[in-house]
């Protein structure tokens, strides 16, 4: 049936009508809320994402127990350590700042997933995400140190871990060393095409972890390229990933959408800083109207493909989302 009996508008005439045939609908239950933290007390909000904050862990308890009745099922927690050195040693410390904030996380018995973020960046002097030789990321140095760290955290309590340095045999490094201390229970959320992309400005400006000398492109993909991902996100699969993700979303829909009809793990997707400081400066700028760009955006990486997104909007959309 084509025009004049077809009329596509038909179902677009009024509110009730546009719901009975919306196709993606965004819940609270997808969300994944990433949480910056620092040794002691005290919030920080981040110049470059406003309405962000660093958060001190001895002050965790409230904003956990906020998210928590939010009905925000996760959050991701990134740790900025007071010292950092050339092999990241803060990051498997038994006291250091993300192996407190889970365990005081918890300590609170709070029902919500503790995902850690699983990435030298943020504990190198260097910024590099790992143990550098002649001025080069040393890939297989850098898993023993990983493994060090996914112990350390699956100590501390965490209910997953998601290794986000792009360290080529990452995936199967940390199963070996979660299985062989007993963790087998814990799964794996692998950043498996993770871009090499000027999104994480932000980012780096939260935790302090820009890359002291040179880029990240030598281990982070190459944007243009798309069955590359496909690859990566196979890899992470046969090495054991239990949760497969895109970085950004944004930019790598298409990306996001071809994963989603290759493979049949969930997919996670990072709908990452640079994205989150784009809409808020220029909805101040009165150049966008805000809430609705923000659920437009959030809704397209849904309707891409992912099971779960990662976002610095979480707590906000729980506000305008039915649980
Ligand atoms: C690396 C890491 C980065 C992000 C998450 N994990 C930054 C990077 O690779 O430089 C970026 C997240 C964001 O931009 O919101 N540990």
């Amino acid at each position: 049936m084509i025009f004049p009996e077809y009329r596509a508008r038909r179902l677009r005439k009024t509110p009730a009508l546009r719901s009975l045939v919306q196709e993606t609908r965004l819940s609270i239950r997808d969300f994944i809320y990433p949480l910056f933290i620092f040794p002691g007390k005290g919030k920080q909000e981040i110049p470059s994402m406003p309405g962000v904050y660093r958060l001190g862990v001895e002050d965790l308890a409230g904003e956990i127990k906020e998210i928590e009745k939010l009905g925000i099922p996760a959050v991701m927690l990134f740790g900025l350590p007071k010292f950092k050195d050339a092999v990241g040693s803060e990051a498997y410390k038994e006291k250091g700042v993300i192996q407190q904030a889970v365990r005081s996380i918890k300590a609170q018995k709070s029902s919500l997933a503790v995902i850690c973020d699983l990435c030298l960046c943020e504990y190198t002097d260097h910024g590099h995400c790992g143990k550098l030789e002649n001025g080069e990321l040393d890939n297989d140095a850098t898993l023993e140190i990983l493994a060090e760290v996914v112990v350390s955290q699956a100590r501390a309590g965490a209910d997953l871990v998601a290794p986000s340095g792009m360290i080529d045999g990452q995936v199967q490094a940390i199963r070996e060393a979660l299985d062989e201390h007993g963790f087998e229970g814990i799964p794996i959320m692998a950043y498996s095409a993770k871009y090499a992309s000027a999104f994480y400005g932000p980012f780096r400006d939260a935790a302090q972890s820009a890359p002291q000398f040179g880029d990240r492109k030598s281990y982070q993909m190459n944007p243009p390229n798309v069955r590359e991902a496909l690859r990566e996100i196979q890899l992470d699969i046969d090495e054991g990933a239990d949760i497969v993700m895109v970085k950004p979303a944004l930019a790598y829909l298409d990306v996001i959408a071809r994963a989603r009809m290759e493979c049949n793990h969930p997919i996670a997707a990072y709908n990452v800083s640079g994205e989150y400081s784009m809409i808020e400066a220029a909805a101040r700028a009165g150049f966008l109207e805000r809430e609705r760009t923000i659920m437009e955006v959030l809704t397209a990486i849904k309707r891409a493909g992912a099971d779960m997104i990662i976002s610095y909007y979480a707590k906000e959309m729980a506000k305008v989302l039915e649980k």
